[in-house]
């Protein structure tokens, strides 16, 4: 396997424009406070920018309502902007992605304002129409208990319009090649600006067919070889990520048996499963999570993730897993969200417990794929339960003690800042947490260099190491005649483990990645291990030392 294939060992780091730094004293960040950080961005070890939306918008979805594809929000600058930012990233090596939200326009898109015209419209074919009120229209939803149904009519258009999201998010008609064309076109744009690829918003439901008698929407898989081909075509690196919450017997179909379709999907599966083996300390669904999901094509990754700018969607747990994680981590009804998920950040679902955190953290740096972080989560973030739906994890990132933690100047932030209590501005932000080497942030950036490490992980197979401690997941990866193994107690007592490991006929030395205890195997060649409550071990052993190894390219 050619090591071209950066996406298989990056270090993602989603942001959203609106909320990171605001270089104009408006209230909302903008490309060039942005700008200001990508120091910050780059010590920190990141990789690639994935960026939300930030195309002109009505921003009734966060800015998932696109009114024009090939502009920037005149909030957040200019498409100059744009350019001397992602010029700023591949300065200090950073690949920047941007989110495609190409399932549905705004309702204020020049194209669905003309279709609703009338039947002569030359865009009223791209979006998905019904003379009467579908049978199904009060199914679907995407986000039940706040959307009402996925038809509604428009009195302009004397005709009822498909929308999967909410009633402002008309669905384009993504089975129309003129439609189709436009999409390519697209992406054609941005990737000529810099960008190395996309994360795409909504894949199942672009793909779905579309209609009024459509009672079970079918997939057409071969509209993704179609996005794969085009960007490759363009740019031979563009890397294609997939949000497609579906069930591992789904995964091959959009990876692409041949591997030629999604080249990443982010790991819904594990991530629901993780949070559970996190409430119940029980690594057994993970682990049966982690086995579902393995197969894949050589070069297709999964991204790895804990919390993101969605609800925790917990919809693919069973009825119990799903109420232990709810007791877990988000038991009062304000904490969770359409029938299905939890709508709180990480650290406060941890009680901001610094131990648990890093155990989070350390278990989705070594997971199988490539790691993906939400802003604030490096810092410990908190959430504001007043703001409404997924609005309480997106408020503005937390800079300094500076009045409204250094976000802006202005006294009316997009959103507000967290301040007072345990997760305000005040006591979480980074300024602090530069200073302190215990800090939250600085061990992540610890654990992201050293992630960038262990390229076994990202490039190599897993195996489930027996520990018979439900409590305890243990790795191993190899790769290249590497091995890394990775250990976590998921529980709030210390474990003592007794561990075979087997490296060519014997038992190894298990160095330490992250102290200076290091393990030997006793006469039976097992390590006896103990791990106190929390814990987690990142060892490696094998042939080369990874230094030398990374030259041979
Ligand atoms: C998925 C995005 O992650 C979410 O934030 C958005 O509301 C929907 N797609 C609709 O675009």
């Amino acid at each position: 396997m050619i090591k071209d294939l950066w996406y298989k060992n990056a270090v993602i780091y989603n942001l959203s424009l609106a909320t990171y730094m605001d270089s104009d004293g408006d209230g909302i960040g903008d490309f060039q406070g942005l700008q200001r950080r990508l120091d910050y961005l780059q010590g920190l070890g990141v990789t690639c920018l994935w960026l939300g939306p930030f195309q002109p918008s009505p921003m009734k979805d966060d800015g998932y309502d696109i009114s024009d594809y090939y502009n920037v929000d005149p909030r957040y600058g200019t498409l100059g902007d744009f350019v001397e930012f992602t010029h700023g990233c591949k300065q200090r090596g950073i690949r920047v992605i941007i989110d495609l939200v190409i399932n549905h326009t705004s309702n204020e898109h020049p194209w669905f304002q003309s279709a609703r015209k009338g039947p002569d419209s030359k865009y009223r074919d791209w979006y998905v129409w019904s003379d009467r009120k579908p049978e199904n229209a009060d199914q679907g939803m995407v986000f039940p208990g706040v959307q009402k149904s996925t038809w509604t009519y428009d009195r302009q258009a004397r005709g009822w319009y498909f929308h999967r999201f909410y009633d402002f998010q008309p669905d384009l008609n993504t089975a129309n090649p003129e439609v189709q064309a436009e999409l390519l076109k697209i992406m054609g744009f941005w990737i000529e600006l810099g960008v190395s690829g996309f994360r795409m918003d909504a894949v199942p439901f672009i793909i779905a067919t579309k209609g009024p008698d459509v009672t079970r929407p079918e997939e057409q898989f071969d509209m993704l070889r179609t996005f794969r081909e085009f960007v490759q075509w363009r740019q031979g690196d563009a890397m294609l990520l997939a949000e497609a919450n579906v069930l591992p017997e789904d995964d091959m179909e959009y990876f692409g048996r041949d591997g030629d379709r999604m080249h990443m999907m982010f790991n819904f599966q594990v991530n629901q499963h993780l949070f559970y083996a996190m409430a119940a300390a029980d690594a057994g669904p993970l682990v049966k999570a982690l086995e579902a999901t393995k197969p894949r094509p050589a070069s297709a990754q999964w991204g790895c993730f804990l919390r993101n700018h969605d609800e925790l969607d917990l919809g693919r747990l069973t009825d119990a897993q799903r109420a232990t994680v709810f007791a877990a981590f988000g038991p009062e009804p304000g904490m969770q969200l359409y029938d299905r998920g939890i709508r709180r950040r990480l650290a406060p679902m941890l009680n901001g417990d610094q131990r648990r955190l890093e155990l989070a953290y350390s278990l989705m740096f070594t997971l199988p794929g490539t790691p993906v972080i939400r802003y604030g989560d490096e810092i410990g973030m908190g959430d504001d339960l007043s703001l409404p739906e997924r609005n309480c994890a997106r408020t503005p990132m937390q800079w300094s003690d500076e009045p409204q933690g250094g976000f802006t100047k202005s006294d009316t932030p997009v959103l507000p800042v967290i301040s007072g209590g345990a997760f305000g501005y005040q006591r979480i932000n980074a300024a602090h947490q530069r200073r302190d080497p215990s800090s939250l942030l600085n061990w992540t950036e610890r654990i992201i260099r050293m992630r960038k490490e262990c390229p076994e992980i990202g490039w190599g197979d897993f195996r489930i190491l027996d520990t018979n401690r439900p409590e305890v997941l243990a790795m191993r990866y190899d790769w290249r005649n590497n091995s890394v193994v990775v250990i976590h107690n998921l529980s709030d007592r210390p474990q003592d483990l007794s561990l075979v490991v087997h490296g060519e006929g014997k038992s190894p030395r298990l160095v330490n990645l992250l102290s200076e205890d290091h393990s030997d195997p006793d006469e039976d060649g097992r390590h006896d291990l103990v791990l106190e409550a929390y814990g987690y071990r990142w060892f490696r052993f094998g042939g080369l030392d990874y230094l030398l190894r990374r030259s041979e390219g």
